[in-house]
């Protein structure tokens, strides 16, 4: 969509947008990482900006990718370093979305030199899980504050991709939740993603395949749907 298309409906609105995937060190050379580009974090930020938005990133790991315009940045590391810096900006946001991929578990201890060969059979390595992000966003959100999960699934034996969306949305009572089909390759580092639109009321918004800015103007649209007329 060309920018001067887009419908203002943000302006004066402050959003926080989470985007890439975290990475957990291991050592000084080595982490836990994930395949997130970031791409759809980077669109969401960029089309709140030209809906009018005052916009700020929290960028962990990404492809390369061009800061957007007039959107402030914030770079981060880990799922700790993401949790503080989305608290801090939440404080005062009225729409925050986790389009992050936070690493749910971190190498328990963080060797500070350099693991090194020995001969020996190496020690397996120990996890410990990271605080959920969202649903904590989600217990500290101020009055009228939107907040929208991501959640990329794949049918199993308990159920397909929209079964386990729908119940993610009630596990982190989130007031949105963008489910995207994965498998086959899908939304993983393609340019494409498809899904559904899950509201805390029960609607449930089918999400044509098209373009990541495409996706995030139904995004924007939803949750600015949700918003309280601006005051003042
Ligand atoms: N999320 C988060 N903090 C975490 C893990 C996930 O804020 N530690 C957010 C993601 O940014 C996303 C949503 O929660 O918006 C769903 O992430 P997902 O990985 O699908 O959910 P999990 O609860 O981690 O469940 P799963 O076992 O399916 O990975
Ligand atoms: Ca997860």
């Amino acid at each position: 969509e060309r920018p001067d298309a887009l419908p203002r409906d943000l302006e004066g609105r402050r959003v926080v947008v989470s985007a890439g995937g975290t990475r957990e060190p291991l050592d000084p050379v080595r982490f836990l990482g994930n395949r997130s580009s970031g791409r759809q974090g980077y669109a969401l930020a960029r089309v709140a900006a030209q809906r009018g938005a005052h916009v700020t990133l929290v960028a962990a790991s990404t492809a390369e990718l061009a800061d957007p315009a007039a959107v402030q940045v914030v770079r981060v590391g880990t799922a700790e370093q993401m949790r503080v810096a989305m608290h801090d900006a939440a404080a005062d946001a009225d729409i925050v979305v986790m389009s992050a991929a936070v690493a749910d578990f971190r190498p328990a201890t963080l060797v500070v030199s350099k693991i090194k060969k020995t001969g020996a059979e190496p020690d397996p390595l120990r996890l410990a899980t990271n605080a959920d992000i969202l649903v904590e966003l989600v217990a500290a959100r101020r009055p009228g504050q939107v907040v929208v999960g991501f959640a990329a699934e794949t049918g199993d034996e308990s159920g397909d991709a929209l079964h386990h969306g729908r119940a993610k949305l009630r596990r982190k009572g989130c007031d949105l939740l963008v489910v995207n089909a994965v498998g086959d390759g899908k939304a993983f580092e393609v340019a494409d993603n498809a899904g559904w639109l899950l509201a805390a009321d029960g609607t449930e918004t089918e999400l044509a395949s098209g373009s990541k800015a495409l996706l995030a103007s139904r995004v924007w649209d939803a949750a600015a749907a949700l918003l309280k007329p601006a005051s003042g």
